[in-house]
C-alpha cells in the first residue's frame, strides 16, 4: 500500500481561525477529516503532520526518505523563505507536491517567489481544501 505523507507549516494549525476571508471558516481538524476520508477512498495509508518550526519540518521530510512513496506538502510561509526546506525535499526524493489553499500569484509581492517549488513535481494553489484531495490524486493516479 502506497504511504503518503501530508505535511503542513506554520499557522494552518489555526484555519478556521486565521484570515477565513482568504483560508475558509473550516478547522485544521475538519481538513485532516478529509484527507483521512479520501487516503481511504484511495486505498492509502497517510501520516499527517504539522508544525509551526522550520527545523521540524526538515526533521519530518528527512524521516519520509525511504518510507513515504508522496509528499502533500503546504509548507505556508516557509514556501517563501526557506532555502532549508528546498534542500530538504530535493534530498530525500519524494515526489512532492507543493498546495496552497490560496491562490498565491493573486496575492502580495513577497508570496511570489517559492523556493521549493524548485522542487516539486507539481504545484495547486488556490483551490482551496480540496487542493490537499487533488494532490493525494496526482501522487496515487498520476491525475
Ligand atoms: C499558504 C500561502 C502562504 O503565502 C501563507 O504564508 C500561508 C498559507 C496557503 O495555503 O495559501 O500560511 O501557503
Amino acid at each position: 500500500m502506497k504511504k503518503l505523507l501530508i505535511l503542513n507549516g506554520p499557522n494552518l494549525n489555526f484555519l478556521g481561525i486565521r484570515e477565513p476571508s482568504i483560508y475558509g471558516g473550516n478547522s485544521y481538524e475538519a481538513l485532516c477529516g478529509m484527507i483521512r476520508t479520501h487516503a481511504e477512498e484511495l486505498g492509502v495509508e497517510v501520516k499527517i503532520f504539522q508544525s509551526n518550526h522550520e527545523g521540524a519540518l526538515v526533521d519530518e521530510l528527512q524521516a519520509a526518505y525511504g518510507v513515504m512513496d508522496g509528499i502533500v506538502f503546504n509548507p505556508a510561509a516557509y514556501t517563501h523563505t526557506s532555502v532549508a526546506i528546498l534542500d530538504a525535499v530535493k534530498a530525500i526524493g519524494i515526489p512532492t507536491v507543493e498546495v496552497h489553499i490560496s491562490d498565491v500569484s493573486k496575492r502580495e509581492d513577497f508570496r511570489q517567489i517559492s523556493y521549493v517549488r524548485a522542487a516539486c513535481v507539481k504545484t495547486i494553489s488556490g483551490h482551496g481544501l480540496n487542493g490537499y484531495l487533488e494532490a493525494m490524486d496526482y501522487l496515487v493516479k498520476g491525475v
